[in-house]
């Protein structure tokens, strides 16, 4: 299990994965302390019981309940985002606020945490693992969180530090985002009212999109049954193949494809997502490609009139030009920004769940 120091830097050009090295633990009901990396981590009861928080929070969060303020109080997260978010990184702080926890980051953004001066990566993480209870790390290496972890734990193991922090995920490169798949399959059940039967189709940037790698998984974990997965991009932008074995051996039918036409008709759930140019060493690759899949009205008036389109946003080119946007965004079909929505209720349940405060939401409920 060791990692060799010299290789534990979270230095982004090394662009190793660390996965094979760092197990993280299975949920198996007990959330509290667990680092949440990989949707692999959960199972279906697990998914159930984050998923009733997160009903109950919504409930409490739309009656303006105060002792919401009380589940996270004098919990502190850390918001370590090392690489561009908007929705992710502003859903954990105000998820934390609203859980009476504190945020804190560097105040001049992380261009001023001490990596700006030449600290190596992993002394950054240390010290954000003294002040923290949860760590949320988003960084543009895959591996990046498994590593991050793994020097947690070291911390801890060595007696370093009191008391261990939960790292979070909030997307490692082109390998997972873990809460994403938690917000957007916990979206699919509220709007569908099942995620068994369902034909659900990803398009776009399926190679380097962590959205889709693991809701995907996601799905298999949850055990949906009888689902069909139409897996739409051009050819130099397919899933990985390792995740595409994982559906199959699960019993998952998976269709390729790169023409969106013969699927949109018969897709209950339309899952979209950018071309990931911030991915792509050679520009002009991302110039041949950017204009692939571009979801138009004209694509949505294809779909069935009850089937619902995601996307995890940011939008680019590939929901057309803003106008196009107005006229997507005003079809009740599409659901994006229902699921940011939901991005909060979500990681106020995990919030609450690693830090060992889930119990208090029930409490109240039964008095
Ligand atoms: C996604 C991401 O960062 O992977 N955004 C998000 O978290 N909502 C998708 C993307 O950037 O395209």
């Amino acid at each position: 299990m060791a990692i060799p120091p010299e290789l534990g830097d979270l230095d982004p050009h090394q662009n190793e994965s660390y996965s094979y090295l760092y197990n993280p633990e299975k949920i198996n009901g007990e959330f509290t302390g667990k680092h949440i990396l990989s949707v692999e981590q959960f199972a279906r009861p697990d998914l159930e019981i984050l998923f009733s928080a997160a009903l109950r929070i919504k409930e409490m969060f739309i009656q303006d309940d105060p002792r919401l303020q009380d589940i996270c109080r004098g919990k502190v997260m850390i918001a370590a985002f090392e690489e561009a978010s908007t929705r992710t990184d502003l859903s954990f702080q105000s998820a934390m606020f609203r859980l009476g926890g504190g945020v804190a980051a560097p105040v001049g953004g992380w261009k001023f945490s001490s990596e700006y001066k030449g600290e190596g990566g992993v002394d950054t993480l240390r010290a954000e693992a003294c002040y923290g209870d949860v760590i949320i790390l988003r960084h543009p290496d895959k591996g990046s969180t498994y590593r991050a972890a793994y020097h947690i734990d070291q911390l801890v193991a060595r007696g370093d530090i009191d008391t261990k922090p939960v790292l979070v995920s909030a997307g490692d490169g082109v390998g997972e985002h873990p809460t994403q798949a938690l917000l957007d399959l916990f979206t699919i059940l509220d709007e569908k009212g099942r995620a068994d039967n369902l034909i659900i189709t990803l398009v776009g940037d399926l190679k380097h999109g962590r959205t889709v790698h693991s809701l995907a998984k996601l799905l298999v974990q949850y055990q949906s049954q009888n689902i069909k997965i139409n897996l739409v991009s051009p050819q130099s932008l397919a899933m990985p193949q390792e995740i595409i074995a994982y559906l199959e051996e699960h019993g998952v039918l998976v269709n390729q494809t790169d023409n969106i036409s013969t699927v949109i008709a018969e897709s209950d759930v339309v899952y979209w997502t950018r071309v990931q140019e911030e991915r792509f060493t050679n520009p002009q690759a991302y110039e041949a490609i950017k204009n692939s899949f571009i979801l138009t009205p004209s694509v949505l008036n294809q779909a069935k009139p009850d089937a619902i389109f995601m996307h995890p946003l940011p939008r680019k080119n590939e929901m057309g030009s803003l106008h196009d946007h107005d006229i997507l965004d005003a079809d009740p079909r599409t659901r994006w920004f229902r699921q940011m929505e939901n991005g909060m209720y979500i990681r106020m349940a995990l919030l609450a769940a690693v830090t060992g405060r889930l119990d208090r939401i029930y409490q109240w409920k039964a008095t």
